[in-house]
């Protein structure tokens, strides 16, 4: 007998959850509670067979868009991007994407209602880029910081549960484990203690206690990451490297704060966005990834460096005054994905950065919009200084 078509979506749901359910527990029995690499069969019987739709939040910023582009690129997945385009979320990031799998809801993360009327009851993961990003804006004021970042993580773990995602992923960051000494034989692991020190990183631990409480007490599938600073194409310039090259490229003076002895641990955008797609389909339920490529470079290193590589003058440096509880180093041991998940990064600092600088020396109209308007006042206030409009 023909089977009404008003159920065949139904069925085909039902056997699709059947399957998943059974692939969770196939892949935790038999696979991830062994330590070591990943077996065959978890690389043949992963999420990402059953995977097929994606809530993507904060789409619209610098390493959201860039997963969007890889994903779209890597994968069959549907994305929906929800995002409040705030003054970091930038519509020129997502031009020339492939529009018939791939939809852009403007909507605030700690909007209820707007994320309940976004999230389709079909979708299969949310990936939480979300966020207020720029720790000097969350020392001058931390208020949004709180609403976006923890607020908006609740209202998301809520939907979840309540249309039954398969997965939640929150992108988090290695500030939230706080400073390194300068001594360079201690590193961030996963089971570094969360001791933020800025407004911004408290905000962000507080957002992966919620998600590990939505584990815990709900069973919800979450998986953190945390990563240290990317690089690459679409970065706002108020962020460090952008800052400098933006500057550099205008012959403008490049604020240094401090000693300009600082590290962090850089990572180009895209490695860690293959990274998220990994632990989107392969991480285990519940952990914790470090993602990072291995890079420590002091502030000064980064800056001096794309200064050589752009021909420019040093004498460019000016040192401002410094940041109020300036972090001074951090620095990911990624073992634990490198190992369990078979994750390396592609680029070299070197390969990365070069690239880096191309992608801003030929998107000349993208840089001047964003240095335009809003940033433009934020930067005089901010350094007390101007940048051109160009
Ligand atoms: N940039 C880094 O080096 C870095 C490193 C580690 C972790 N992270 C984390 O990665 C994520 C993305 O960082 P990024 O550098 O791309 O940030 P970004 O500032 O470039 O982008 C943030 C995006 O979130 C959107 N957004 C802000 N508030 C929102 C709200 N209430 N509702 C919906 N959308 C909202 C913005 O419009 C923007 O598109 C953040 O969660 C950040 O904490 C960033």
């Amino acid at each position: 007998m023909r089977r009404k078509p008003i159920l065949k979506p139904l069925f085909s749901r039902f056997r699709y959850l059947r399957l998943a359910h059974k692939n969770q527990d196939f892949v935790s029995r038999h696979c991830w509670r062994k330590p070591g690499a990943i077996t065959p069969v978890a690389r043949i019987i992963s999420n990402k067979d059953f995977m097929r739709k994606l809530f993507v939040t904060g789409g619209a910023g610098f390493i959201g868009s860039s997963f969007i582009r890889l994903a779209l690129a890597q994968t069959d997945y549907e994305i929906i991007n929800f995002d409040a385009l705030t003054y970091a979320g930038n519509p020129d990031n997502l031009e020339g994407l492939d529009e018939s799998r791939y939809r852009f809801i403007c909507g605030d993360v700690a909007d209820r209602e707007a994320v309940g009327a976004a999230l389709a009851e079909d979708t299969d993961a949310i990936i939480n880029f979300a966020a207020e990003s720029h720790v000097d804006r969350s020392i001058a004021s931390a208020e949004q910081f709180l609403r976006t970042n923890i607020l908006g993580t609740q209202v998301l773990l809520d939907a979840a549960r309540a249309r039954r995602v398969r997965r939640v992923v929150q992108i988090s960051t290695d500030e939230v484990m706080g400073s390194l000494p300068e001594d360079e034989t201690a590193f961030f692991t996963e089971n570094t203690p969360l001791a933020p020190k800025n407004p911004y990183a408290a905000s962000k631990a507080a957002a992966e206690h919620l998600v590990n409480a939505a584990h815990h007490t709900f069973g919800l599938d979450t998986v953190i990451t945390r990563c240290g600073n990317n690089y690459g194409p679409r970065q706002f310039p108020e962020k460090f490297l952008p800052l400098v090259l933006s500057n550099a490229l205008h012959d403008e003076p490049i604020p240094l704060y401090g000693d300009g002895r600082y590290v962090r641990d850089w990572i180009y955008v895209e490695d860690h966005c293959r990274a998220i797609l990994n632990v989107l389909e392969n991480g285990r339920s519940g952990e914790v990834y470090n993602i990072g490529a291995r890079n420590e470079r002091r502030n000064i290193e980064v800056a001096t460096a794309i200064l050589d590589a752009l021909g420019k003058s040093h004498s460019l440096i000016r040192h401002v005054k410094d940041r109020p509880g300036h972090d001074r180093r951090y620095a990911i041991d990624p073992s634990k994905v490198e190992r369990d998940l078979d994750w390396r990064p592609r680029e070299t600092w070197e390969s990365g950065l070069q690239k880096t600088i191309n992608w801003y020396a030929e998107n000349g109209s993208w840089v001047a919009r964003t240095r335009n308007g809003a940033y433009r006042d934020y930067y005089a206030q901010h350094y007390g200084t101007e940048i051109s409009a160009r």
